[in-house]
C-alpha cells in the first residue's frame, strides 16, 4: 500500500485531482475503450473535484471518454433530493465537465427491485472490463463506500443498512435531523472495489485518524473495512497530517521518506 502524507486538505485535493488527470491523459482513452473511473461522494472529495473542473477548463484533461460508476447512493431518496448522490455528481462535477451523461452511471436507490437493480450495476462495470481507478473517501468507522463494519470482505453491490454512527454523521447534511437521514443505501462491495485496477482513497482531518490507524498498522479486518486495501496490488491512501495524529512515528515517517519524490503534486502532471 502507498500512503502519500499531504499538509493540508487542498494539497490532498490538488494532489489527487493532478493524479486522476495525469491517469486518464496516459490511458489515452477512447470511445471504444474509455477509461474507467469508480467515484465517490461525500465531503472528502470535493475539493478533487473542484481541481479536476479547474483543469478541465485550462484543457488539461478531457472527460470526453471517461465512463463513471458512483460507489453508492441512498435507498428511496428522490432522485432530484438536494442531497442524492445523484444530485451531489451533477452539482459538484458533471455539469461542469465535458462528461456524456449516457456514460455515467449512480445506483437508482428507487428501482423497483433493488437486487436486479445492484446484479445489473455490477453487470454493466464489468462490461466495461473493470474499474480501471476507484476513488473513494472513508467514514470515522473506517467505512468504504457504505460498507459498515463487518461487511464482508468480498461483498458485491448491494442493499446495506446504515450504522447509527453513520445516520449521526450524515445527519449533517439533512438538517441535522437524524430522522430524516435514509435508513439503507444501495453500495458497492468490498469485493467491488478491490476488483478495481487501482483504488485511491483520501483521509482527511482529526475526525478519520483511528481509521486510517487501522487501516494502514492495524491487520487486515472486516470491523474496518478499509484495512481491506492491504489486499490490493495497486492500493493508495492519500491524507493529510491531521489524519496521521494516531499513525506511528516511524510509520509516518516511512512513507514521507519513501514518498519523498513523489509528494509535490506539480510532479504528476
Ligand atoms: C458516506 C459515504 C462514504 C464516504 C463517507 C465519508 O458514508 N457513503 O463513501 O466516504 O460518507 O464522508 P465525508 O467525506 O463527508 O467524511
Amino acid at each position: 500500500m502507498r500512503l502519500i502524507i499531504q499538509p493540508d486538505y487542498q494539497s490532498i485535493s490538488e494532489w489527487v485531482a493532478n493524479y486522476v488527470a495525469a491517469k486518464v491523459k496516459k490511458a489515452n482513452p477512447t470511445e471504444e475503450n474509455p477509461f474507467v473511473l469508480g467515484l465517490p461522494t461525500g465531503s472528502s472529495p470535493l475539493g478533487m473535484y473542484r481541481q479536476l473542473i479547474r483543469l478541465y477548463k485550462k484543457g488539461l484533461v478531457s472527460f470526453e471518454h471517461v465512463v463513471t460508476f458512483n460507489m453508492d447512493e441512498y435507498v428511496a431518496l428522490p432522485r432530484n433530493h438536494e442531497q442524492s448522490y445523484y444530485t451531489f455528481m451533477w452539482h459538484n462535477f458533471f455539469s461542469h465537465i465535458n462528461i456524456k451523461a449516457g456514460n455515467t452511471n449512480i445506483l437508482n436507490g428507487n428501482a423497483p427491485d433493488l437486487q436486479q437493480e445492484c446484479a445489473d450495476f455490477e453487470a454493466k462495470i464489468a462490461s466495461y472490463g473493470g474499474i480501471d481507478l476507484f476513488l473513494g473517501g472513508i467514514g470515522p468507522d473506517g467505512h468504504i463506500a457504505f460498507n459498515e463494519p463487518c461487511s464482508s470482505l468480498t461483498s458485491r453491490t448491494r442493499e446495506k443498512t446504515l450504522t447509527t454512527d453513520t445516520i449521526i454523521a450524515n445527519s449533517r447534511f439533512f438538517d441535522n435531523d437524524v430522522n430524516k437521514v435514509p435508513k439503507t443505501a444501495l453500495t458497492v462491495g468490498v469485493g467491488t472495489i478491490l476488483d478495481a485496477k487501482e483504488v485511491l482513497i483520501i483521509v482527511n482531518g482529526h475526525g478519520k485518524a483511528r481509521a486510517l490507524r487501522h487501516g494502514v498498522e492495524e491487520p487486515m479486518s472486516h470491523i474496518w473495512t478499509v484495512s481491506a486495501l492491504q489486499m490490493h496490488p495497486k492500493g493508495m491512501i492519500v491524507c493529510d497530517y491531521d489524519a496521521c495524529a494516531e499513525l506511528k512515528v516511524g510509520t509516518y515517517k516511512y512513507f514521507l521518506d519513501i514518498e519523498k519524490d513523489y509528494l509535490n503534486p506539480d510532479s504528476l502532471l
